[in-house]
Protein backbone atom coordinates (compact mmCIF):
# COMPACT_ATOMS: atom_id res chain seq x y z
CA UNK A 1 0.00 0.00 0.00
CA UNK A 2 1.68 3.78 -1.19
CA UNK A 3 2.02 5.49 2.12
CA UNK A 4 1.30 8.27 -0.55
CA UNK A 5 -2.67 7.74 -0.73
CA UNK A 6 -4.63 10.62 1.49
CA UNK A 7 -7.04 9.29 4.28
CA UNK A 8 -10.25 10.72 3.16
CA UNK A 9 -12.53 12.27 5.97
CA UNK A 10 -16.04 13.38 5.09
CA UNK A 11 -17.89 16.57 7.11
CA UNK A 12 -14.56 18.03 8.24
CA UNK A 13 -16.91 21.85 8.02
CA UNK A 14 -18.47 19.54 10.82
CA UNK A 15 -17.59 19.30 14.32
CA UNK A 16 -16.22 15.68 14.11
CA UNK A 17 -14.79 15.71 10.99
CA UNK A 18 -12.98 19.00 12.01
CA UNK A 19 -11.21 17.53 14.75
CA UNK A 20 -10.08 14.17 12.66
CA UNK A 21 -8.77 16.06 9.38
CA UNK A 22 -6.64 18.13 12.11
CA UNK A 23 -5.44 15.20 14.17
CA UNK A 24 -5.12 12.29 11.10
CA UNK A 25 -2.98 15.37 9.53
CA UNK A 26 -0.03 15.05 11.69
CA UNK A 27 0.97 11.38 10.44
CA UNK A 28 -0.43 11.03 7.47
CA UNK A 29 -1.88 13.06 3.38
CA UNK A 30 -5.59 13.92 4.79
CA UNK A 31 -8.35 14.73 2.12
CA UNK A 32 -11.52 16.37 3.80
CA UNK A 33 -14.63 16.71 2.16
CA UNK A 34 -17.65 19.64 2.93
CA UNK A 35 -20.89 19.89 1.25
CA UNK A 36 -22.24 23.60 1.82
CA UNK A 37 -19.84 25.63 4.46
CA UNK A 38 -16.23 26.22 3.15
CA UNK A 39 -13.75 25.42 5.42
CA UNK A 40 -9.75 25.55 6.03
CA UNK A 41 -8.49 22.66 7.67
CA UNK A 42 -4.60 23.40 8.19
CA UNK A 43 -2.24 20.69 6.91
CA UNK A 44 -5.58 19.41 5.08
CA UNK A 45 -6.84 19.22 1.69
CA UNK A 46 -10.25 20.17 1.65
CA UNK A 47 -12.74 20.08 -1.06
CA UNK A 48 -17.02 20.70 -1.75
CA UNK A 49 -18.88 17.57 -2.25
CA UNK A 50 -22.40 16.23 -1.87
CA UNK A 51 -21.59 12.57 -0.93
CA UNK A 52 -25.23 11.80 -2.13
CA UNK A 53 -24.37 12.18 -5.82
CA UNK A 54 -22.91 8.57 -6.90
CA UNK A 55 -21.23 9.72 -9.92
CA UNK A 56 -19.50 12.48 -7.38
CA UNK A 57 -18.92 10.36 -5.02
CA UNK A 58 -17.27 7.61 -7.08
CA UNK A 59 -15.22 9.97 -9.26
CA UNK A 60 -14.04 10.89 -5.81
CA UNK A 61 -13.16 7.94 -4.79
CA UNK A 62 -11.11 7.22 -8.08
CA UNK A 63 -9.13 10.08 -8.24
CA UNK A 64 -7.95 10.00 -4.52
CA UNK A 65 -7.51 6.02 -3.90
CA UNK A 66 -7.56 6.88 -0.08
CA UNK A 67 -6.07 4.24 1.81
CA UNK A 68 -8.81 5.03 4.70
CA UNK A 69 -12.12 6.93 4.68
CA UNK A 70 -13.75 8.20 7.68
CA UNK A 71 -17.26 9.07 7.13
CA UNK A 72 -18.11 11.62 9.75
CA UNK A 73 -20.62 13.96 7.12
CA UNK A 74 -24.48 13.56 7.93
CA UNK A 75 -27.26 15.29 8.37
CA UNK A 76 -26.98 15.85 12.65
CA UNK A 77 -29.83 17.53 13.78
CA UNK A 78 -32.68 15.03 14.89
CA UNK A 79 -35.56 17.76 14.72
CA UNK A 80 -34.21 18.88 11.11
CA UNK A 81 -33.84 15.55 9.97
CA UNK A 82 -37.77 14.74 11.25
CA UNK A 83 -39.30 17.65 9.36
CA UNK A 84 -36.90 16.94 6.11
CA UNK A 85 -37.21 13.15 5.95
CA UNK A 86 -35.99 13.07 2.30
CA UNK A 87 -33.14 15.32 2.87
CA UNK A 88 -32.04 12.92 6.07
CA UNK A 89 -32.74 9.87 3.96
CA UNK A 90 -30.38 11.47 1.06
CA UNK A 91 -27.74 12.70 3.45
CA UNK A 92 -27.28 10.03 6.00
CA UNK A 93 -28.14 6.71 3.94
CA UNK A 94 -27.72 7.71 0.58
CA UNK A 95 -24.63 8.75 0.72
CA UNK A 96 -23.06 6.64 2.94
CA UNK A 97 -24.69 3.87 0.11
CA UNK A 98 -22.67 5.11 -2.43
CA UNK A 99 -19.47 5.49 -0.45
CA UNK A 100 -19.75 1.31 0.01
CA UNK A 101 -20.35 0.71 -3.48
CA UNK A 102 -17.55 3.03 -4.71
CA UNK A 103 -15.50 2.11 -2.15
CA UNK A 104 -15.51 -1.96 -2.97
CA UNK A 105 -15.51 -1.38 -6.85
CA UNK A 106 -12.44 1.42 -6.47
CA UNK A 107 -10.56 0.84 -3.37
CA UNK A 108 -11.68 -2.40 -1.65
CA UNK A 109 -8.40 -2.46 0.41
CA UNK A 110 -9.33 0.99 2.00
CA UNK A 111 -10.97 0.17 5.74
CA UNK A 112 -13.89 2.58 5.94
CA UNK A 113 -14.68 4.13 9.40
CA UNK A 114 -18.06 4.84 9.76
CA UNK A 115 -19.98 7.63 12.29
CA UNK A 116 -23.50 5.96 13.48
CA UNK A 117 -24.81 7.61 16.78
CA UNK A 118 -26.51 6.40 20.17
CA UNK A 119 -29.56 7.34 18.90
CA UNK A 120 -29.97 3.66 16.74
CA UNK A 121 -31.36 2.81 20.48
CA UNK A 122 -34.32 2.79 21.41
CA UNK A 123 -33.31 4.05 24.70
CA UNK A 124 -35.29 1.57 27.55
CA UNK A 125 -32.38 0.60 29.52
CA UNK A 126 -28.99 1.49 30.73
CA UNK A 127 -25.48 0.85 29.17
CA UNK A 128 -26.98 -0.76 26.30
CA UNK A 129 -24.11 -2.77 24.61
CA UNK A 130 -23.82 -3.42 20.69
CA UNK A 131 -25.37 -6.50 20.91
CA UNK A 132 -28.65 -5.52 22.41
CA UNK A 133 -31.39 -4.59 20.00
CA UNK A 134 -31.88 -1.27 18.06
CA UNK A 135 -34.90 0.57 17.75
CA UNK A 136 -34.61 4.49 17.01
CA UNK A 137 -37.70 6.62 18.08
CA UNK A 138 -36.57 9.19 15.36
CA UNK A 139 -35.92 9.54 11.30
CA UNK A 140 -32.49 10.62 12.06
CA UNK A 141 -31.92 7.67 13.68
CA UNK A 142 -33.17 5.16 11.60
CA UNK A 143 -31.22 6.69 8.19
CA UNK A 144 -28.17 6.18 10.27
CA UNK A 145 -29.04 2.40 11.45
CA UNK A 146 -30.28 2.37 7.78
CA UNK A 147 -26.05 3.33 6.95
CA UNK A 148 -25.00 0.85 9.28
CA UNK A 149 -26.15 -2.01 7.00
CA UNK A 150 -25.05 -0.93 4.19
CA UNK A 151 -21.51 -0.03 5.46
CA UNK A 152 -21.79 -3.94 7.36
CA UNK A 153 -22.51 -5.37 3.86
CA UNK A 154 -19.49 -3.98 2.31
CA UNK A 155 -16.87 -6.60 1.38
CA UNK A 156 -13.72 -4.34 2.34
CA UNK A 157 -13.12 -3.82 6.01
CA UNK A 158 -15.51 -1.17 7.59
CA UNK A 159 -15.81 -0.22 11.51
CA UNK A 160 -19.00 1.14 13.34
CA UNK A 161 -18.60 3.69 15.73
CA UNK A 162 -22.36 4.67 17.74
CA UNK A 163 -21.17 7.73 18.96
CA UNK A 164 -22.30 8.91 22.02
CA UNK A 165 -23.01 13.01 22.67
CA UNK A 166 -19.83 14.26 21.72
CA UNK A 167 -17.64 17.21 23.30
CA UNK A 168 -14.39 19.09 23.63
CA UNK A 169 -13.03 22.39 22.19
CA UNK A 170 -14.68 24.35 19.84
CA UNK A 171 -14.66 23.42 16.13
CA UNK A 172 -15.29 26.47 13.60
CA UNK A 173 -19.07 26.02 13.06
CA UNK A 174 -20.40 23.76 16.05
CA UNK A 175 -19.07 24.11 19.36
CA UNK A 176 -19.88 20.52 20.95
CA UNK A 177 -22.28 18.95 23.68
CA UNK A 178 -20.96 21.35 26.05
CA UNK A 179 -19.67 24.58 24.64
CA UNK A 180 -23.29 26.13 24.98
CA UNK A 181 -23.53 25.19 28.38
CA UNK A 182 -19.91 26.72 29.10
CA UNK A 183 -21.13 29.97 27.05
CA UNK A 184 -24.26 30.46 29.31
CA UNK A 185 -23.10 29.73 32.68
CA UNK A 186 -20.17 31.54 31.77
CA UNK A 187 -22.86 34.59 31.39
CA UNK A 188 -24.57 33.28 34.41
CA UNK A 189 -27.43 33.14 32.38
CA UNK A 190 -30.27 30.29 33.10
CA UNK A 191 -29.41 26.91 31.72
CA UNK A 192 -32.52 24.88 31.58
CA UNK A 193 -31.13 20.53 31.32
CA UNK A 194 -32.92 17.77 32.13
CA UNK A 195 -32.14 15.10 34.91
CA UNK A 196 -33.99 12.34 33.19
CA UNK A 197 -32.06 12.27 29.80
CA UNK A 198 -28.96 9.82 29.99
CA UNK A 199 -25.96 10.01 27.83
CA UNK A 200 -22.58 8.41 27.74
CA UNK A 201 -20.58 11.50 26.54
CA UNK A 202 -17.19 10.81 24.84
CA UNK A 203 -14.39 13.62 24.73
CA UNK A 204 -13.12 14.42 20.90
CA UNK A 205 -9.91 13.54 22.46
CA UNK A 206 -10.67 9.38 23.04
CA UNK A 207 -13.33 10.00 19.47
CA UNK A 208 -9.61 10.70 17.54
CA UNK A 209 -7.82 7.74 19.47
CA UNK A 210 -10.40 5.33 18.33
CA UNK A 211 -10.49 6.15 15.23
CA UNK A 212 -6.16 6.32 14.75
CA UNK A 213 -6.38 2.91 15.69
CA UNK A 214 -9.98 1.78 13.75
CA UNK A 215 -7.74 3.24 10.46
CA UNK A 216 -4.79 1.17 11.23
CA UNK A 217 -6.85 -2.15 11.01
CA UNK A 218 -6.27 -2.69 14.70
CA UNK A 219 -8.03 -5.97 15.18
CA UNK A 220 -10.30 -5.26 17.82
CA UNK A 221 -11.76 -2.75 15.40
CA UNK A 222 -12.13 -4.57 12.09
CA UNK A 223 -15.65 -5.55 11.18
CA UNK A 224 -17.68 -4.82 14.28
CA UNK A 225 -20.15 -1.92 15.58
CA UNK A 226 -18.55 -0.67 18.76
CA UNK A 227 -20.25 1.79 20.99
CA UNK A 228 -18.22 5.17 21.06
CA UNK A 229 -19.00 6.37 24.16
CA UNK A 230 -17.38 7.51 27.58
CA UNK A 231 -17.53 5.70 30.51
CA UNK A 232 -20.12 7.65 32.48
CA UNK A 233 -23.96 7.64 32.37
CA UNK A 234 -24.58 11.13 33.11
CA UNK A 235 -27.88 13.31 32.46
CA UNK A 236 -27.93 16.59 30.79
CA UNK A 237 -27.94 18.22 34.57
CA UNK A 238 -24.78 16.51 35.83
CA UNK A 239 -22.92 17.33 32.78
CA UNK A 240 -24.19 20.54 33.04
CA UNK A 241 -22.81 20.72 37.09
CA UNK A 242 -19.80 19.25 36.02
CA UNK A 243 -19.25 22.55 33.98
CA UNK A 244 -19.53 24.80 35.97
CA UNK A 245 -17.13 23.27 38.57
CA UNK A 246 -14.32 22.90 35.47
CA UNK A 247 -15.20 26.27 34.96
CA UNK A 248 -15.18 27.55 38.68
CA UNK A 249 -18.61 28.87 38.51
CA UNK A 250 -21.47 28.50 40.46
CA UNK A 251 -24.37 26.11 39.96
CA UNK A 252 -27.28 28.11 40.60
CA UNK A 253 -27.95 28.99 36.84
CA UNK A 254 -28.78 25.88 36.00
CA UNK A 255 -32.66 25.22 36.06
CA UNK A 256 -34.11 21.66 36.39
CA UNK A 257 -36.24 20.04 33.85
CA UNK A 258 -37.88 16.71 32.92
CA UNK A 259 -37.72 15.36 29.25
CA UNK A 260 -40.92 13.75 30.33
CA UNK A 261 -42.29 16.64 30.58
CA UNK A 262 -41.20 17.86 26.53
CA UNK A 263 -41.93 17.50 22.95
CA UNK A 264 -39.35 17.60 20.33
CA UNK A 265 -40.08 17.17 16.68
CA UNK A 266 -37.86 14.27 16.78
CA UNK A 267 -39.36 12.33 19.97
CA UNK A 268 -35.98 11.54 22.09
CA UNK A 269 -35.22 8.35 24.02
CA UNK A 270 -34.75 8.52 27.83
CA UNK A 271 -31.62 6.62 27.93
CA UNK A 272 -29.19 5.76 25.23
CA UNK A 273 -26.65 5.23 27.61
CA UNK A 274 -24.16 2.81 26.10
CA UNK A 275 -21.34 -0.13 27.83
CA UNK A 276 -18.34 1.56 26.65
CA UNK A 277 -16.19 -1.78 27.54
CA UNK A 278 -15.00 -2.84 24.29
CA UNK A 279 -13.83 0.71 23.05
CA UNK A 280 -12.08 1.32 26.50
CA UNK A 281 -10.02 -2.51 25.82
CA UNK A 282 -9.39 -1.30 22.22
CA UNK A 283 -7.62 1.86 23.49
CA UNK A 284 -6.05 -0.02 26.04
CA UNK A 285 -7.12 2.43 28.29
CA UNK A 286 -9.57 3.94 30.81
CA UNK A 287 -11.86 6.89 29.20
CA UNK A 288 -11.59 10.05 29.91
CA UNK A 289 -13.82 11.02 32.75
CA UNK A 290 -16.54 13.62 31.87
CA UNK A 291 -15.19 16.02 34.67
CA UNK A 292 -11.67 15.68 33.64
CA UNK A 293 -12.70 16.39 29.61
CA UNK A 294 -14.99 19.31 30.80
CA UNK A 295 -12.05 20.83 32.42
CA UNK A 296 -9.50 19.94 29.24
CA UNK A 297 -8.36 23.36 27.79
CA UNK A 298 -9.51 24.39 24.67
CA UNK A 299 -7.12 24.82 22.11
CA UNK A 300 -7.20 28.03 20.38
CA UNK A 301 -8.65 27.66 16.74
CA UNK A 302 -5.82 28.39 13.93
N1 LIG B 1 -22.10 15.65 17.48
C1 LIG B 1 -22.61 14.66 18.20
O1 LIG B 1 -22.84 14.82 19.43
C2 LIG B 1 -22.90 13.31 17.57
C3 LIG B 1 -23.53 12.35 18.36
C4 LIG B 1 -23.78 11.09 17.81
C5 LIG B 1 -23.41 10.82 16.49
N2 LIG B 1 -22.83 11.78 15.73
C6 LIG B 1 -22.46 11.43 14.35
O2 LIG B 1 -21.11 11.82 14.16
C7 LIG B 1 -20.92 12.36 12.85
C8 LIG B 1 -20.36 13.77 12.96
O3 LIG B 1 -21.29 14.59 13.64
P1 LIG B 1 -21.03 16.16 13.80
O4 LIG B 1 -21.85 16.63 14.92
O5 LIG B 1 -19.58 16.41 13.76
O6 LIG B 1 -21.67 16.69 12.43
P2 LIG B 1 -21.95 18.20 12.00
O7 LIG B 1 -21.14 19.12 12.83
O8 LIG B 1 -23.43 18.42 11.96
O9 LIG B 1 -21.38 18.22 10.50
C9 LIG B 1 -21.95 17.43 9.50
C10 LIG B 1 -21.06 17.44 8.29
O10 LIG B 1 -21.68 16.68 7.23
C11 LIG B 1 -21.60 17.41 6.02
N3 LIG B 1 -22.68 16.99 5.12
C12 LIG B 1 -24.00 17.02 5.35
N4 LIG B 1 -24.67 16.58 4.25
C13 LIG B 1 -23.73 16.23 3.33
C14 LIG B 1 -23.78 15.73 2.00
N5 LIG B 1 -24.94 15.46 1.36
N6 LIG B 1 -22.61 15.51 1.34
C15 LIG B 1 -21.43 15.79 1.94
N7 LIG B 1 -21.32 16.27 3.19
C16 LIG B 1 -22.46 16.50 3.87
C17 LIG B 1 -21.69 18.85 6.47
O11 LIG B 1 -21.22 19.71 5.44
P3 LIG B 1 -21.63 21.29 5.39
O12 LIG B 1 -21.74 21.74 6.80
O13 LIG B 1 -20.48 21.90 4.66
O14 LIG B 1 -22.92 21.39 4.66
C18 LIG B 1 -20.79 18.82 7.71
O15 LIG B 1 -19.43 18.89 7.31
C19 LIG B 1 -22.27 12.27 12.16
O16 LIG B 1 -22.31 11.11 11.36
C20 LIG B 1 -23.28 12.15 13.29
O17 LIG B 1 -24.41 11.43 12.89
C21 LIG B 1 -22.57 13.02 16.25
Amino acid sequence: MSASRPILVTGVSGFAGWHLARALARHAPVVGTYHTRPIEVAGVTTLAIDLAESAVTGALIRSLAPRAVVHAAALTDPNDCERRPEAATRANEIATANLVVALDALAPDAPLVYFSTDLVYPGDRAFSRETDPTGPLMHYGRTKLAGERHVAARRGVWTVLRCALLYGPPAPFKSGATGWMRERIQRGEPLTLFTDEYRTPVHVDDVIAAVERCVDGAPGAANRILNLGGGERLTRFTMGEAVARALGRPTDCLVPARLADSTFPAPRPADVSMDTRALAALLGRRLLSFQDGASRRSDPLP
